[in-house]
């Protein structure tokens, strides 16, 4: 999962992770997450329901995930 991926790459996002404002609903943006173009590449395409909410980051990035919707 995404936590493991985030060990691999020394990255922490846990912090990030819990901080989600919807407990990973989907239905806010809190979550969002800037990844690594070799981690983006290895996970699976986001929902609708997540690409509509990533619309609506700060900062949307290509390479950008909502973290509670990555597994
Ligand atoms: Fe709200 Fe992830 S915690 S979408």
């Amino acid at each position: 999962d995404l936590l493991h991926l985030a060990h691999e790459w020394d990255v922490d996002l846990e912090a990030i992770i819990q901080s989600g404002a919807c407990e990973a609903s989907c239905a806010c943006s809190t979550c969002h997450v800037i990844l690594e173009p070799e981690v983006f590449d290895q996970l699976e395409e986001p929902s609708d329901d997540e690409n509509d909410m990533l619309d609506l980051a700060f900062g949307l990035t290509d390479t950008s995930r909502l973290g509670c919707q990555v597994h």
